[in-house]
């Protein structure tokens, strides 16, 4: 369901489509704030009767009132999935607002699976969501081809395999030899961003101009975090990355060329089943097969693609991808490849490959 407006105190704010599930314009909304904050069965009967409570105090207090709640909610019948995403805060300017000590999440917008939204409008952000995104913020992602940490929000993969970084960074530090000082880099799918980070740390004596997108929102909002505090330490320098905002594949470039897009494509051969899956499947390959086909556009002659992709649903998937760039003009150059153990049940593990490709010339 996608977004949309509720007033609070007479202002509208959004809920972002991402936590619309159960919810609807005509929810009512009160505010629990003050005293109301400790009236626990007026706050869960105004729950169980479908209304939306945009509490607001200190902390701990939020948090007794979310365990209440929890508890409360087991008891509901029938059961209701949608009652904790009801419990509400107000966020705008990345601050949300109320909370007692203040809690402030810089492109929460984003975090929140909103691309387009003005940095000013208010959000109203379900408390367990906020703090599933604080957790996930928390946690530091060491990568050794970086040889520090990144963090990643929630839904947004994170760099767990060294392995898969490790041929990252060697198939890129390996197009130095063929491309232009100031080189044009597009980091597509960029998710936490350490593609696009090793991209220019790799590539830092070409002054390069590393671009960064993503469909998902979220993944933006990683990237621009991660991407902040390198620039802040100096391990990148200022301006290197600039980082567009979400969209489709190349819908975000416009007509940009670039001398070298790299990809760590989608690479599980199934449907779609929830936000977090948007990283990892790709139903039916539709997304690696209109990536190669508008590639080329965007890829300047001498231009070189460092792709990636996996063995984990089956040797046909990956055969498939290598007919798909021979059939949009792609030739590979060099492939590098790896078993690595996987995080799932079903595949322990699996082969991944970084390729190498230019324009077949012949
Ligand atoms: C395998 S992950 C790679 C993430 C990151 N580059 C890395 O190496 O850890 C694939 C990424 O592609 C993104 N993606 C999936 N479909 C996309 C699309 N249609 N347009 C742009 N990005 C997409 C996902 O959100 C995800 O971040």
């Amino acid at each position: 369901m996608p977004q949309f407006s509720l007033k609070v105190d007479g202002e509208e704010a959004v809920v972002p489509a991402k936590f619309t599930e159960g919810l609807h314009e005509s929810c009512p909304v009160r505010t629990f704030v003050g005293r109301d904050l400790a009236r626990y069965d007026r706050i869960f009967s105004h729950l169980a009767s479908g209304g939306i409570a945009v509490i607001s105090g200190p902390v701990t207090a939020l948090n007794k009132l979310l365990v209440y709640v929890q508890r409360r909610s087991t008891d509901l019948k029938p059961r209701s999935e949608s009652i904790l995403s009801q419990l509400v805060v107000l966020a705008r300017n990345d601050n949300c607002e109320g909370i007692d000590p203040p809690v402030r999440i810089p492109y929460l917008h984003e975090f929140c699976g909103e691309a387009s939204l003005a940095k000013d409008q208010a959000l109203l952000v379900p408390l367990t969501a906020l703090r599933s995104l604080q957790d996930a913020l928390a946690q530091k992602w060491q990568v050794d081809a970086l040889g520090t940490w990144i963090v990643a929000g929630d839904d947004v993969i994170t760099p767990k395999s060294q392995e898969t970084t490790g041929l990252f960074r060697e198939a890129i530090a390996a197009q130095k030899l063929c491309l232009p000082r100031g080189a044009q880099v597009l980091d597509m799918g960029c998710g936490s961003g350490v593609l696009t980070l090793l991209a220019a740390v790799s590539l830092e004596d070409l002054k390069p101009k590393v671009n960064a997108t993503d469909v998902m929102p979220e993944a933006t909002a990683s990237t621009r975090l991660n991407v902040a505090r390198f620039a802040d330490e100096g391990l990148i320098a200022p301006n290197t990355v600039q980082v567009l905002t979400a969209g489709n594949l190349f819908d975000p470039v416009g007509d940009a060329c670039f001398d070298l897009i790299i990809f760590n494509a989608p690479w599980v051969v199934a449907p779609v089943g929830s936000r977090a899956d948007i990283s990892l499947n790709d139903p039916k390959q539709k997304t690696i097969a209109r990536f190669l086909e508008e590639m080329p556009r965007h890829l300047e002659r001498e231009g070189r693609l460092v792709l990636g992709y996996a063995d984990n649903s089956g040797q046909g998937a990956v055969d498939r991808v290598l007919e798909m760039a021979e059939n949009d003009g792609l030739r590979v150059l060099k492939e590098r490849s790896v078993r690595v153990q996987t995080h799932r049940k079903k595949r322990k593990w699996q082969r991944i490959y970084v390729w190498e490709m230019g324009r077949n010339v012949d």
